[in-house]
């Protein structure tokens, strides 16, 4: 699908691909409340904010699905009280989903084990995935309490359960059949995944879908990286070449 666009950065005539799944990987929130003598609590709520804006454009321009890495299976060893202070962004989102951004025509989906949140926040995530199950525009996936590896140990099981019932034999695993076992399961694989703050790694972020993303990295950290920043890294995609493992 090509996206044309009409101001802002880019040359008017350059078309642009739009990816159909896009990862991001929200890094910098430290850094960038310690570059402004602020409590890492700001940054994250600056973060969130920005989580806010970014979403909303990447439905805007026609992204199909966004998963977004909010915390990871590693994130608790953080101190409690920079988690506490996560547990509470992500319970003000919650609540403002429900109230307000139901309007928007976006899916809001959990990927990860959300039964190591508290039962209040459990509950909120249930009512948003219920409360938004009939949109029809733009899926969100958030990535809480996610971990790539995780997921696999997971499907594993759940596999290895469906043999252990009789349901499915050893040899109906295959690639196809894994991804079904994912949190994933029935979205494609992500095409471009984006990572600010100039880290170039995945950190256990959708290890087995990403095999054959493209990946972005900028040296913006999440609270400063704007849509203006998304159109670059949609940019780039467009002029990169997917061979998927062809010539
Ligand atoms: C990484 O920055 C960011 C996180 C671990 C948390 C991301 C969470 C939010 C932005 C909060 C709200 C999210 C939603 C969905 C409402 P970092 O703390 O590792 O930054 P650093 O590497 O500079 O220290």
């Amino acid at each position: 699908m090509l996206f044309r666009k009409k101001k802002g950065t880019l040359p008017k005539t350059e078309e642009l691909k739009i990816p159909a799944h896009v990862g991001i990987i929200m890094d910098g929130n430290g850094r960038w409340a310690k570059q402004r003598r602020l409590p890492r609590s700001a940054g994250h709520k600056a973060g969130a904010n920005n989580f806010r804006t970014i979403t909303r454009y990447a439905s805007k321009v026609g992204v199909k699905y966004l998963t977004i890495y909010a915390f990871s299976t590693e994130n608790w060893s953080r101190p409690a009280e920079e988690v506490s202070g996560l547990m509470t962004l992500f319970k003000e989102y919650l609540e403002e989903a429900l109230r307000d951004f139901m309007e928007e025509n976006i899916r809001v989906r959990f990927i990860g084990d959300i039964s190591a949140f508290s039962p209040e926040l459990q509950a909120l995530i249930h009512e948003v995935e219920e409360a938004s199950a009939g949109k029809t525009g733009m899926v969100l996936n958030l990535a809480m309490n996610y971990g790539g590896r995780a997921e696999l140990v997971r499907a594993a099981r759940r596999f290895a359960e469906d043999v252990k019932a009789g349901e499915k034999a050893p040899a109906d695993l295959s690639e196809e059949e894994l991804s079904r076992y994912l949190y994933t399961a029935g979205q494609p694989d992500p095409d471009l995944i984006i990572r600010p703050s100039g880290e170039q790694r995945l950190s256990n972020f959708l290890l087995w879908q990403s095999a054959y993303a493209e990946f972005v990295y900028f040296d913006i950290l999440w609270p400063d990286f704007r849509p203006d920043d998304f159109d670059e890294a949609l940019r780039i995609y467009s002029h990169r070449q997917r061979r998927f493992g062809n010539v």
